[in-house]
Formats: structure tokens, sequence, C-alpha cells
């Protein structure tokens, strides 16, 4: 059992420096090749028959490592950033990833489908926001509005292996339309003069001409990342997508998760507990028992010793993944409780039953203080 947990978090580490290979290699290939059009597999290192799910999960994965602001001695790093951009745009959307599956990317600028100056971030995804070295101060007290804080509801299979959640955010956006409006008065002194060597001093306010501006609704779709292994009340951060602030920045958008209750599991920290009923048969003679866990995998748990009612089996690395490393999990713990029969036996199979147990009556009396 020790064994086997432990070679699979080696195979798994091993798997993840392979793959670290893999990527740089493919991506060295691929500034060489971007002129024949750009390989976007390559570029987030994935295989053609790739999944949405994996196709997020590894531009997320790779925004972060290879952004500008983290790469500042790379002199590639910008290329390399919007080229993960282009592949993310292509790959992540269906039907620009047919046509660049059939016939690459030449085909997709022909059809006028390739926004070449894309955001990378115009798709947005939560949290990845970049402050790497010198944290910037806020900027010298510019209003901002209102955070908006909102729960997210998710079921307990998501937190085991990972989803993407796209919710619509309809957010008031402030939009500039004709004319002026005052802006960022202040109080200012200012000194008259009255003549014959009279000033007075006053206060007034002062204030700039700013264009005119309106609220306009719009609708923004953004996508939430679920991560393996998250926790109640985690956080992920969409800056700037809070409520605006008209003479100054906007708030941000807080998605907090919350699990939904599971039919089958509690969850406490990394580990999972559930119940099973067996007979009282299969308590005295052994068992086997099959759980479906919450990818769908089956976990067998096999006795054939005697299992007490209130006994609980500890099966390891079958719990929740670790948020800060998948590939370490919690254990589960499976209590038995357990069915007697119903109906009462003869005279004639009590004697059996006393004959196969051979067990002299207990009859102890306690109670819960002293123990038994
Ligand atoms: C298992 O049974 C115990 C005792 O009845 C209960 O408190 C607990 O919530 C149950 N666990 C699950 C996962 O249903």
């Amino acid at each position: 059992m020790q064994a086997y947990s432990d070679d699979r978090v080696t195979s798994a580490r091993m798997a993840g420096l392979k793959l670290n290979w893999i990527l740089f290699i493919n991506l060295t290939i691929c500034v060489v090749l971007s002129i024949a059009g750009r390989d976007f597999y390559n570029i987030l290192g994935l295989s053609h028959s790739a999944s949405t799910h994996a196709i997020k999960k590894a531009y997320r994965r790779l925004a972060k490592e290879l952004h500008p602001d983290k790469n500042k001695d790379d002199p590639d790093a910008s290329q390399k950033f919007q080229d993960l951009g282009a592949a993310y745009e292509v790959l992540s959307d269906p039907e620009k990833r047919e046509i660049y599956d059939k016939c690459g990317e030449e085909c997709l600028k022909k059809d006028g489908m390739m926004n070449s100056n894309m955001d990378p971030f115009a798709s947005f995804f939560g949290d990845i926001n970049f402050h790497f070295g010198g944290e910037s101060h806020q900027q010298h007290q510019t209003p901002k509005g209102s955070n908006v804080i909102m729960d997210l509801f998710v079921t307990l299979e998501e937190l085991y292996s990972g989803n993407f959640i796209e919710i619509t955010r309809n957010k008031p956006v402030i939009k500039t339309v004709k004319g002026t409006r005052k802006c960022n008065c202040r109080q200012e002194l200012v000194t008259r003069n009255l003549g014959n060597g009279r000033f007075q001093m006053m206060q007034q306010s002062v204030c700039s001409e700013c264009p005119n501006v309106k609220l306009v609704n719009e609708e923004r779709i953004l996508e939430v990342e679920v991560e393996p292994g998250m926790v109640d009340n985690q956080e992920t951060k969409f800056t700037a997508e809070g409520e605006p602030h008209i003479d100054g920045e906007p708030g941000d958008l807080i998605i907090k998760i919350q699990t939904i209750p599971h039919p089958v599991f509690e969850r406490k920290d990394d580990d999972l507990y559930t119940n099973v009923t067996i007979s009282l048969q299969d308590a005295l003679l052994g068992f086997t028992v099959e759980i479906k866990h919450l990818d769908g995998h089956i976990v067998i748990i096999q006795r054939d010793k005697i299992t007490k009612h209130g006994a609980r089996i500890r099966k390891k690395g079958e719990g929740m993944p670790n948020y800060d490393n998948n590939n370490l999990h919690g254990a589960l713990y499976v209590t038995f409780d357990i069915a007697f029969p119903d109906n009462d036996f003869t005279d004639e199979q009590k004697e059996d039953i006393r004959k196969l147990l051979q067990q002299s009556s207990v009859n102890r009396i306690y109670n819960g203080i002293h123990g038994n």
C-alpha cells in the first residue's frame, strides 16, 4: 500500500519533468516555424485530441509562466506570449479549431478569423494579474468602485477533478458621451487684490472639465477555474470587474467557492468520509464492496475478517487532491454499519447458530463513563 502510493507520486513527478522538457523543445521549434503557420497544439503542449478543459488548463498555466513581465531577460518573451494567446484564441473556439485542424493558421487568416492583435486576456480568467517584482503601490489615492463578492456553488466532483465555469456578468461600464462635466474638484486658496494694499484670501472650489460619461450595461463572459482541491471560501479575483467608479477605477469581482453537499461523501480538509451498510452475514464472513469515486473510478474494499459495527477503514490516497500539489491526496474513510436480519430464527436454526458461534453470553452491563 505504502509502496504503491509513493510510486505513483514519483512517476507523476517524472511525468511533470518530462512535460517541461517537451514544452521547452516545442516552444523553441515553434518560434522557428512561426513563418509557416504556428503549431498551436505544440505551443500549448497538447495532443490533437485535447479536450477544451485541457486547453484552458494548459493556457492558464502557461500564461502565468510565460508572461513577459516575468521573463524580462528573454528577448522572445513577448512573441511567445502572443503565440500562446493566438493558440488559445483558436483552439478554445470549436469553429476556429475545426478550420485550423483542416488546414492550419493560413486558412484562418484567409477567412479573416485571426484576430492578430488580440489581447491574450480578452477571454477572461480570474487571478492572472501580474504584479511580479516591485509591487505597484496604490496610485495616489485613485478612488475605486466597490468590490462585488459572489458565491459560486460547485459540486464535490468539480472540486475533485477541476472544471471551468462560465459566468455571465452584466455590469455597468462607463462610456464617454457628448459634452463635458466638472470633475476632480478641489478647494484652492485664492488671493484677491482689493487695492490700497489690502488683500482678501478666500477658499474657492476649482474643477476640471472632463468628458461627459454615462453608465451602460455590458455583458461580460468570465471563466472561473474550479481548481482541484479548492476549499470553501477560497477566492478568485477578477480585477476591475466590480462596480465602476465615475472618477476612478472599477472595483474587483471576487468569486468565492462554496461546496454543494454531496449525497455520498463528506469532506474534511483533504479527507473524504462515507458510510456503507453491510449485512450481518457479510460482517461475519467477509465481503467486497465497490465504491464509485467522484471521478467515476472504482474503489474496492475487500475483507475476509469479521467487521464490527462502526468499524472504519482508511484507504490511503483516495481522498481529495491537495490544492497545492494535486499529486497528493488525502485519505478515504469508510465506516461500516450492519444490517441485522429482519426475520427471527426457528429453534432449530438458533441451535445451529449457537453451535457455530460458540460464543458464551457476555451480558456485561456498563455505562459510557467507565467503559466496558
Ligand atoms: C455517516 O454516518 C454518520 C452517523 O450516522 C453521520 O453523522 C455522517 O454524516 C454519515 N456520513 C455521510 C457521508 O453520510
